[in-house]
């Protein structure tokens, strides 16, 4: 499949775009500076906390698990069975106490935090695919 361009000029905190890249949902979140501070106190309930799964590509492997850090980009697939999961940005604490924002698997309860880092206890075995992009510019990602 053809790469996909994402404009990100208008993505505010806490809102997300969706497209589609190899037929697949690609999630386009920015984070908020106090969703950045929150990825740092919940590491112990992370099955893979560094992403050193070596099916993770290596800009994913950092705390953000990103190019930039407010800019989050995951296949909008639970590594679990393959449902969407939902994303929960005010409401995730009913999921996980303490965590303002993250994304809930409605199949079989799964859930990621807001770098898609997968909690333990949960089916799903791996952290949200970080899809291969790079930045054309400030406001525009390509995806693929
Ligand atoms: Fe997401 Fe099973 S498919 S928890």
């Amino acid at each position: 499949g053809a790469p996909v361009e994402v404009d990100i000029s208008k993505l505010e905190d806490g809102q997300m775009v969706r497209v589609e890249w190899r037929g697949k949902p690609v999630w386009v979140v920015r984070r908020s500076d106090a969703i950045l501070e929150e990825l740092g106190g919940h590491d112990s309930d992370l099955r893979d906390p560094s992403s050193d799964e070596p099916q993770q590509p290596e800009y994913a492997q950092n705390k953000f698990r990103s190019v930039k850090p407010e800019i989050f980009l995951a296949v909008g697939i639970c590594t679990h069975l393959g449902c969407s999961p939902t994303y929960l940005p005010d409401s995730f604490s009913e999921q996980v106490s303490g965590v303002t924002a993250g994304f809930f698997c409605p199949c079989h309860g799964s859930k990621f935090d807001m770098a898609g880092r997968v909690f333990a206890g949960v089916p799903a075995p791996l952290n949200l695919v970080v899809p291969p992009h790079t930045f054309l510019d400030d406001n525009t990602i390509l995806v693929g």
